[in-house]
């Protein structure tokens, strides 16, 4: 079996990655304070108290790191922090920032206390990267104009502002600068109940009325991620408007995600391919990730940051040193049968625990 042929893991409504058509149903739901921020417990505690504390002192936030799989709402976080802090947000990308003097210019057009958010601060171009080193640690550039003997060199001094930085790969950043974060957070995929409260807030901001068996439906099935969440949302409207006056009830939840062949725990046809292509070509695993995304012709940071967080959160896929394994929860959902060391394993653990 080819498992390209179905594959599709561009336009996948699960994911997590921004895309334009989330903007308009975003906006108005993007909360703006951290009361109004469900879920995140302890970042949220955290953040709070980084929050109050630098108020009081009268000073600039230290540095930030936000990282975590997409779509948990790090950009949601640095607005709220900037709302927060009472100061005004600037938000860039690492691939957006081509050269040193992109990134001079902003720091240098910003104001004391300030905000700079970079998402994918991991994809910075190394040259950047370096500037960026004095910026948040001495609050100045230096800048190197002309060549050979005709080189100057002029020192900036920036005002003192806060960088965010955002990421789906902290193990991606280079030392020297995950160094120069005083703070260090990572986001969670969201628990279901979380996820609920977030869909029932979402659905009163837009108008919608959703049932709590409704909203528990569709929160089991957006894979631990608001954004899918409130996407997933916009489309069962749509269903609900049509076939169901309008209110969203779980029986509409289940059909209009079954129409977009959504299952009752959120995969995809690209996770049943990961899933699949495991058990079929390498019996279950292990397996490395490269050898993985090879056989569904997908890149591998795709499967890394996109398909796996959710099947490690529910059980369906185990790392090993070895490699990728998929667990026998994983083959029961897929309506296949386990091999028989899987009933072996479960026995021996159980004993062991007896
Ligand atoms: N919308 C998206 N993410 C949210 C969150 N964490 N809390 C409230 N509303 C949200």
């Amino acid at each position: 079996m080819n498992y390209n042929d179905e594959m599709d893991f561009e336009n996948r409504m699960v994911d997590p990655e921004y895309i334009e058509a989330d903007a308009e149903v975003d906006n108005p739901l993007r909360p703006k304070t951290l009361e109004e921020y469900i879920g995140q417990a302890k970042v949220k505690e955290n953040m709070a108290i980084y929050i109050e504390a630098a108020r009081k002192r009268k000073e600039p936030l230290d540095h930030v790191l936000l990282y975590g799989p997409p779509g948990l709402g790090k950009t949601t976080l640095a607005g709220i922090i900037a709302n927060e802090m009472g100061t005004n947000l600037r938000i860039t990308s690492g691939p957006a920032i081509e050269k040193a003097g992109d990134l001079a210019a902003l720091l240098a057009s910003m104001n004391e206390g300030d905000i700079l958010f970079i998402d994918e601060i991991h994809r910075l171009p190394r040259t950047v990267e370096e500037i960026l080193y004095p910026a948040m640690e001495d609050f100045a550039i230096d800048i190197m104009t002309g060549k050979g003997q005709g080189t100057t060199s002029y020192h900036l001094p920036l005002p003192k502002f806060t960088l965010i930085g955002a990421t789906t790969r902290a193990g991606q950043l280079s030392a020297p600068l995950r160094d120069r974060f005083g703070v260090v957070e990572r986001l969670e995929l969201y628990n279901v109940m979380d996820l609920a409260k977030i869909i029932t807030r979402s659905s009163s901001i837009l108008g919608i009325n959703i049932d709590q068996d409704a909203a528990l439906e569709l929160a089991s099935r957006s894979r631990g991620t608001p954004r899918i969440a409130n996407r997933f949302l916009k489309r069962i409207r749509d269903f609900a408007e049509v076939i169901s006056d309008g209110e969203i009830t779980q029986a509409t939840a289940q059909l209009a995600l079954d129409r977009m062949e959504i299952d009752e725990l959120g995969l995809d046809s690209g996770d049943r391919r990961v899933l699949k292509a495991i058990i079929e070509y390498y019996g279950g695993g292990p397996v490395g990730v490269e050898t993985i995304a090879s056989v569904v012709d997908e890149e591998s940071v795709t499967i890394e940051d996109v398909v796996e967080p959710y099947l490690l959160q529910i059980g369906f896929l185990k790392k090993t040193p070895r490699g990728r394994c998929v667990t026998k929860a994983a083959y029961l959902h897929l309506g296949l049968t386990p091999p028989p060391e899987m009933n072996a394993t479960v026995n021996v653990d159980q004993t062991t625990l007896i």
